[in-house]
């Protein structure tokens, strides 16, 4: 291999190509997503568990295999008995990222090793988990706020299970088929900061129970998830949609950000946002509140004219969870439940092909300084 030239530094590996991938295309100059070829708009008219399919085989499943496969979920979402014990011994302001890391890293003690398991059964384990998510994030939220937990129930699909969980009430269609919804827009997403730390625990041949802990931990910091909450209190902050010019103005003068809005990647309207936009204003009617939804467009009219910035994922996530009444420390916990599927179909792509990761750093410290004993110090 030829020697690295150091003095090229790519800050936050910026621009810069480390794999090949079959798994998911961003479009961010013409505002696209493809999920293994597929335009996440028509996506969005299935299920979260069709999606889940796709990502994790890499094609669509046909009737039978879909029902074998949300089969398989819903045997799955059940937690050990040692799962729950744990849950219940967590101190009550654990929250439901650090209830998730826990409870998968322990539901990996005793992982095989990944060289002895073939890959059909990684990918058993990452679906395992991915039924899980939602289980132990609801169980989470139930028993620290000194409620009863709800068992799943089986007749329920992946995302209407979850709110039912959560809420300890079946949802209705619209809420269930939002909630599906958010979850197929936000189960993919490329190279992001927790699949790309997915991959390199993967790398090292580490079994999937330690590389979805680490794409958990990476997904919990606020510059990763987390931007739907913020959306919900800027919103609830405006208040009505006459105060929408002077808050931007009193943000942009100060230089300040707008939440929810502009994207790394995206370069004009995400894609996952028009999408959710159509989603926002359908649970805003039906709920007979249209006051977030109408500071949202007001709001979305004077970015694009001012700054010539248009809404990502979390703004209309944010306006969609309120009406869930999700409660804000759910937003974060949600992407998790979601991504869970693109993590499982990246670590097997990893496995499949793999290669060490391991960048370089330009290394600006002192060198060749003299050693003294520690006494002499
Ligand atoms: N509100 C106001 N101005 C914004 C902005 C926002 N939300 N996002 C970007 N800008 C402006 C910057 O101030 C900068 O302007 P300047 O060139 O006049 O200084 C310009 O757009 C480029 O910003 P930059 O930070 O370089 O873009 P980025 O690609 O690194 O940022 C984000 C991407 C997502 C971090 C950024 O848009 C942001 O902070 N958005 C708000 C938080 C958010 O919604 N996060 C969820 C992302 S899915």
């Amino acid at each position: 291999m030829a020697e690295a030239d150091e003095s090229i530094l790519n800050k936050g590996l910026e621009g810069i190509v480390v794999a090949t991938s079959e798994i998911c295309k961003i479009d961010g100059a013409n505002g696209k997503l493809y999920y293994r070829g597929y335009s996440i708009g028509d996506l969005a008219n299935g299920s979260y568990e069709e999606t889940s399919y796709l990502l994790i085989y890499g094609r669509l499943p046909n009737r039978k295999e879909l029902s074998e496969f949300s089969a398989t979920l819903v045997r799955e979402r059940e937690l050990p008995k040692h799962i729950v014990d744990i849950l219940m011994a967590l101190p009550n302001d654990t929250n439901s990222m650090e209830a998730l890391r826990t409870c998968v890293s322990a539901l990996g003690h005793g992982a095989r090793d990944p060289r002895e398991v073939s890959l059909e059964e990684q990918t058993r384990m990452g679906i395992a988990l991915v039924a899980k998510f939602p289980t132990i994030v609801a169980y989470n939220y139930r028993l620290r706020n000194g409620q009863q937990i709800v068992a799943p129930n089986p007749r329920l699909g992946h995302a209407a299970n979850f709110l039912y969980m959560l809420f300890g009430k079946e949802p209705d269609q619209l809420d269930a088929r939002a909630m599906d919804m958010d979850f197929i827009l936000h189960a993919e997403h490329s190279f992001n900061a927790s699949t790309f730390a997915t991959r390199v625990t993967v790398s090292t041949l580490s079994d999937i129970y330690s590389a979805f802990t680490t794409g958990i931990g990476t997904l919990k910091g606020p510059l990763h998830g987390g931007a739907a909450l913020e959306v919900s209190l800027m919103l609830e902050k405006i208040g009505s949609p006459d105060k929408v010019d002077g808050y931007v103005r009193e943000v942009l003068s100060g230089h300040g950000r707008v939440m929810g809005y502009g994207h790394r990647v995206y370069k004009t309207y995400d894609p996952r946002a028009r999408v959710l936009n159509n989603m926002a204003l359908e649970i805003s009617q039906k709920r007979g509140d249209m006051r977030y939804y109408e500071i949202a467009q007001k709001l979305e009219g004077i970015m694009a004219g001012e700054k010539n910035l248009y809404p990502n994922v979390d703004f209309y996530s944010g306006i969609v969870y309120h009406h869930l009444g999700m409660p804000a420390d759910i937003n974060t916990p949600i992407f998790a439940i979601a991504r869970a599927s693109g993590w499982v179909a990246h670590c097997v792509e990893q496995y499949k092909n793999n290669r060490l990761i391991r960048p370089l750093d330009q290394y600006i410290g002192p060198l060749d300084l003299k050693y003294t004993k520690i006494d002499d110090r």
